[in-house]
């Protein structure tokens, strides 16, 4: 990975997303550093995905700018550094999981031989080999999931963005996603991931509190604890989000 010498991932700068007249992502700016797992956290409607499908280049963004990995969005080189696991999985029911993951594979330019040794990485880590040949469509909600993050991890992008992709996902296999989330950071990756779950939030080096479009606080979990005098991140949460209501509406 060539470093531009900024030290960051991500860059947005007063990014904002705007349909019609409603902002779902209101001046935005993001800072994720290289080799952080990056949570953002917020209510229905906050902005995350909007926000995340900005930088992937899914979305036109309509002020401000973003950057990842120096590279100013939209940029045809993007595609390569990012893998984007969506918040509704983006398989082809018909094909099966093993052709899902050559699909992803054969679009970012891996031979069929690094596809062969990358899958079975992969459905060691999401827990299933055995279903290689199995149509998508006949998996259960659960396990398409596993198998969309897969196909994000495939070709190794140095940036991860994962949009909610634990949801549905049974407690024991959470828990190995995270192990594996941090042997990815550990081999130089980053990763911004969008949650609903405090226990994830606490396992980020740092989480972003999004509301209304807006980023109301930053930090790691523990010193945004100490700063509210909470016990936990969702009070914490609701306490950032009433001071901000407080400073509106002087
Ligand atoms: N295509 C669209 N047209 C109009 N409004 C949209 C569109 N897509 C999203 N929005 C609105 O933008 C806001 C932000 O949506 P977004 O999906 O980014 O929220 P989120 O933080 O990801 O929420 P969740 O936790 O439910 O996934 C919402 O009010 C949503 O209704
Ligand atoms: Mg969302």
């Amino acid at each position: 990975m060539v470093d531009d010498g900024t030290g960051l991932m991500v860059e947005t700068r007063g990014l904002v997303k705007r349909y019609g007249k409603f902002t779902a992502v209101d001046h935005l700016d993001l800072r994720v550093r290289k080799g952080e797992i990056y949570g953002l956290l917020g209510p229905n409607g906050a902005g995350k995905t909007t926000t995340i499908k900005m930088l992937c280049g899914l979305l036109k963004i309509s002020g401000g700018e973003a950057h990842i990995n120096g590279k100013q969005v939209p940029d045809g080189r993007i595609a390569a550094e990012v893998g984007y696991m969506p918040q509704e999985t983006a398989l082809y029911p018909g094909l099966s999981v093993h052709q899902n993951l050559a699909f992803f594979g054969s679009i970012f330019g891996l031979t069929r031989r690094e596809i062969e040794v990358r899958e079975k990485t992969l459905l060691e880590f999401i827990g299933l080999p055995e279903w290689r040949n199995e149509m998508v469509g006949n998996l259960s909600g659960g396990m398409k999931h596993r198998v969309s993050l897969a196909c994000a991890l495939v070709h190794m992008p140095p940036l991860l963005l994962l949009d909610e992709p634990t949801v549905g996902v049974d407690p024991e296999l959470r828990v190995s996603f995270w192990d594996y989330f941090n042997e990815i950071k550990n081999r130089g990756r980053t990763i911004v991931i969008t949650t609903h779950y405090m226990d994830e939030a606490n396992r980020c080096d740092r989480i972003g509190f999004m509301h209304d479009g807006h980023l109301i606080a930053e930090g790691k979990p523990d010193e945004l604890l100490s700063l509210t005098g909470c016990a936990c991140l969702e009070d914490a949460f609701m306490s950032f989000s009433a001071g901000g209501r407080e400073e509106a509406e002087r």
